[in-house]
């Protein structure tokens, strides 16, 4: 396999998101002859998953989060990180690409518009905030991609499992039994998942949200357990409960998608009033 020259080989990050639409049709009228996932996968998709399989380590996240979870790269308002994160410039065409800001608000408002509590629509606005990363120069699959536990065996349901042939951690004993080096049921907070704007965004809000919502944010990109079932047995009881709201969550992440145009101004004094009950004031990032 050629190493790639090219670190962040998605034209923007929704081309992550896009395949994972492909990926899980809402409608899952597909019969699974038609799924053929790899053939159908985009060059630069296929390509950022290599990445991503072939250099999140262990290590890798454990060097991640002692670089980032301090929370001494800025101080912001959420509003001020959702602008933030609308300065992500997409290579690909403006005009048809919707603006970071326009899928949080999208999911925000289907969950409003469904009459979920106030904590859940909030959770829709921020759940990508930590997408960020990027503009601290991170490489694409340092930031999105489905996220996996690390230090026990990589499940075959995790798409393109054939990559992590070539991550160095297929070849540490320790590392290649079903439990690795956790133990039976320990409870995913014991797990070092791979490392990414999920895990970030959890540590950003951790203070001021409700378990349900701390969840969603922290898994909503674990696909292998959410829509797989995979992992079960890293899972504590409470985990399984939990997962029930990441799973009713990722309906609105994944299938809320519009190119209808969403007037932030008229919603604004709605979020800021949101923000302000849960998560006021500048927080640390
Ligand atoms: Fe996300
Ligand atoms: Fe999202």
């Amino acid at each position: 396999m050629p190493e790639s020259t090219n670190p962040s080989p998605l034209s923007d990050l929704d081309e992550w998101e896009d395949d994972l639409q492909r990926r899980y049709p809402e409608s899952e009228k597909e019969p699974d002859a038609f799924r053929d996932y790899d053939a159908g996968t985009r060059p630069s998709v296929k390509e950022f998953y290599r990445l991503n399989h072939r250099y999140q380590t262990l290590k890798f996240s454990q060097e991640k989060r002692a670089e980032f979870l301090p929370l001494k790269k800025r101080e912001m308002t959420i509003w001020e990180a959702l602008e933030y994160l609308n300065t992500l410039v997409d290579d690909s065409d403006p005009d048809i690409e919707l603006p970071q800001i326009e899928h949080l608000l999208q999911t925000a408002e289907a969950i409003r518009r469904d009459g979920h509590p106030r904590w859940f629509i909030l959770t829709g606005l921020i759940h990508d905030l930590g997408k960020i990363l990027c503009l601290y120069d991170e490489p694409q699959w340092a930031v999105v991609g489905d996220t996996f536990p690390l230090g026990c065996r990589f499940s075959e349901k995790i798409v393109f499992h054939k990559f992590f042939e070539d991550n160095p951690d297929s070849g540490v004993p320790g590392y290649a039994t079903r439990n690795g080096i956790y133990t039976e049921g320990c409870g995913l907070d014991r797990v070092t998942m791979s490392w990414g704007h999920d895990e970030y965004l959890y540590h950003v809000v951790k203070d001021g949200l409700p378990d349900p919502a701390l969840y969603i944010i922290r898994y909503h990109s674990f696909y292998a357990a959410h829509k797989e079932g995979e992992y079960a047995h890293l899972m504590n009881d409470h985990d399984r409960e939990l997962f029930d709201w990441v799973r009713k969550f990722n309906l609105y992440d994944l299938y809320t998608k519009s190119s209808e145009r969403v007037d932030v101004d008229a919603l604004r004094p709605f979020y800021d009033e949101l923000i302000n009950d849960f998560l006021p004031g500048k927080l640390s990032w």
